[in-house]
């Protein structure tokens, strides 16, 4: 929080799941979150105190991966409103102190992108299909696929087409993958960042940042035996529905994905006021999401090493110094996550209900002492837990392809007032939301919440100013150590504490300056953190 430091050095996001966070429109509401929801509900975020949001895609799509699945990047779908919608959105978050990130999908573009269509339409050889990964199959009349490659959301990542040729998609059917190695790929993009640069967004998101260049024989990958793990897997790497193992992976993190990535370091220079980009590569190893941040890349990465980390002091000291370290080699600053639309929320992770709030809450604390910039999930600061959602409405494309539940647990729509669904979303004519939610969330909404100083809301907003008074001008040097089951962490003349054993703890001497629950006695209890100066 020193001045010399660009905005996105240190600052917190907000992450807004565009379909679930506020219904706008069309008056009185659809049950799917839109721009105009988002605007209305900006003093929520003024108020949380954040210095940012992160809206994720909600450009032209198709919505088979609720707007991973691009179809025109340079529009607004008309489900979430128009231009003018974004430019009010963008206007109205200026106004209120707020920078605003949006969301670049660069590996794939939708089957219904006019490149797509028009790659079917001309068939075998032509460039239209040079722009995909299009290549004819196995066996004596191609039938089997071109290489043993899986999609991430299940089955093959090979999709045939009628004239017998196949595409790539490592995602969904619906999600060609680009053939990057195309110079008209990388010319199209740099196009869609400016287009938005010109437009005032202060930042991308950029997806699959890991993906877009694959190696360029197309190999089989050597898979490992089985499900047994790789060797090498660290256990604060993350268990996801994109988890990966140290192994062979000929789709990912290629050397040549690199040089885009100093392609567009410099369009953002062109521009004034600090524009960034944060990647969300899941790669193998830190040192390996290090190379995504190097001075003349982009200026941040998820570090899903911390999300992955289990309820335990060691495994949290040992997350935070490696990932600190790694980082360091790179010259750039850490950022840390708990929770996002792809993962389960961090409560239920830490095992659910009032432990795993309380939980939830206490390394909520811990991440906001650590030097860089954090990154929160909408609906974590009313303390929401993943829902299970009944099969019938579930929408994630991986269900569909894999029968597991998938991400739609994450992302139902948020409560904010009232003592029943839709809880204030939207839809005054009783409309319910795309996903249901729960009949006992009247409690969390945001209206409850707030006139509650012990609830999850208030603990949020507290922590989010205590950081910005305490942290102020302090270094990033920060240690941290696991002494028994407390976490202890220390930077400039801060401590804080992090109960994760089963009985109360000592705290350290000092003013305890904030605390994620009740510190009866003067003792840490479990579950609980402190900051202590
Ligand atoms: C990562 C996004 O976070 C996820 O929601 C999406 O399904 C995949 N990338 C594919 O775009």
């Amino acid at each position: 929080m020193t001045s010399t430091h660009p905005w996105w050095y240190d600052a917190v996001v907000y992450q807004v799941y565009v379909r679930s966070f506020a219904d706008g429109m069309p008056v009185p509401g659809d049950g799917i979150g839109d721009l105009p929801g988002i605007t209305a509900r900006l003093p929520h975020l003024r108020d949380l105190g954040v210095d940012a949001l992160w809206i994720t895609p909600f450009y032209r799509s198709p919505q088979k991966d609720h707007g991973y699945d691009v179809a025109d990047y340079e529009d607004v779908d008309p489900l979430f409103g128009d231009l003018a919608d974004f430019d009010t959105l963008l206007a109205t978050a200026h106004e209120l102190g707020l920078r605003v990130i949006v969301d670049l999908v660069p590996n794939h573009t939708s089957d219904q992108h006019v490149w797509f269509q028009a790659a079917l339409a001309a068939g075998p050889g032509s460039p239209e299909r040079a722009r995909y990964l299009f290549r004819e199959g196995k066996g004596a009349d191609g039938s089997e696929p071109p290489n043993n490659w899986s999609s991430i959301f299940g089955g093959p990542a090979w999709t045939r087409v009628p004239d017998g040729q196949w595409y790539l998609h490592l995602f969904d059917s619906s999600q060609p993958d680009l053939d990057w190695r195309n110079p008209e790929v990388g010319d199209m993009f740099e196009g869609v960042l400016r287009f938005w640069l010109d437009r005032g967004v202060d930042g991308f998101r950029v997806d699959v940042a890991h993906g877009l260049y694959k190696e360029a024989s197309l190999r089989d990958q050597v898979l490992p035996k089985e499900t047994k793990k790789a060797k090498g897997r660290k256990k604060s790497q993350p268990e996801s529905m994109v988890e990966r193992t140290l192994r062979d992976e000929p789709m990912w993190e290629q050397p040549e994905v690199h040089d885009v990535y100093r392609r567009w370091r410099k369009v953002l220079e062109e521009y004034p006021g600090d524009r960034m980009a944060v990647a969300e590569a899941w790669t193998q190893t830190a040192e390996s999401m290090a190379e995504f941040i190097r001075p003349d890349e982009l200026h941040q990465a998820f570090n899903f090493g911390w999300l992955g980390t289990p309820w335990s002091a060691a495994d949290f000291a040992e997350v935070i110094t490696s990932s600190i370290a790694a980082v360091a080699t790179a010259e750039a600053a850490p950022t840390w996550v708990l929770s996002n639309h792809d993962v389960v929320r961090h409560p239920t992770r830490y095992g659910g209900g009032p432990a795993g709030i309380a939980r939830g809450r206490a390394a909520t604390l811990a991440m906001l002492a650590l030097p860089g910039s954090a990154y929160l999930y909408q609906g974590e600061e009313l303390g929401l837990e993943q829902v299970d959602v009944p099969p019938e409405a579930r929408q994630d494309p991986s269900w569909f392809r894999t029968g597991q539940p998938g991400r739609d647990g994450c992302r139902v729509p948020l409560p904010w007032s009232g003592s029943a669904p839709p809880y204030g979303f939207g839809g005054a004519d009783g409309t319910q939301p795309w996903i249901p939610q729960p009949d006992d969330w009247a409690g969390l909404t945001v209206e409850a919440q707030q006139a509650d100083p012990d609830s999850t809301l208030a603990f949020y907003r507290r922590a989010l100013a205590v950081r910005r008074a305490v942290f102020k001008g302090v270094p990033d040097a920060t240690t941290a150590v696991a002494e028994d089951e407390v976490l202890v962490i220390r930077r400039g003349d801060v401590t804080v504490v992090v109960n994760t054993g089963d009985r109360p703890a000592g705290l350290p001497d000092g003013e305890v300056l904030i605390s994620s629950g009740p510190l009866p006695g003067g003792v840490l209890p479990p579950d609980t953190a402190a900051w202590l100066r």
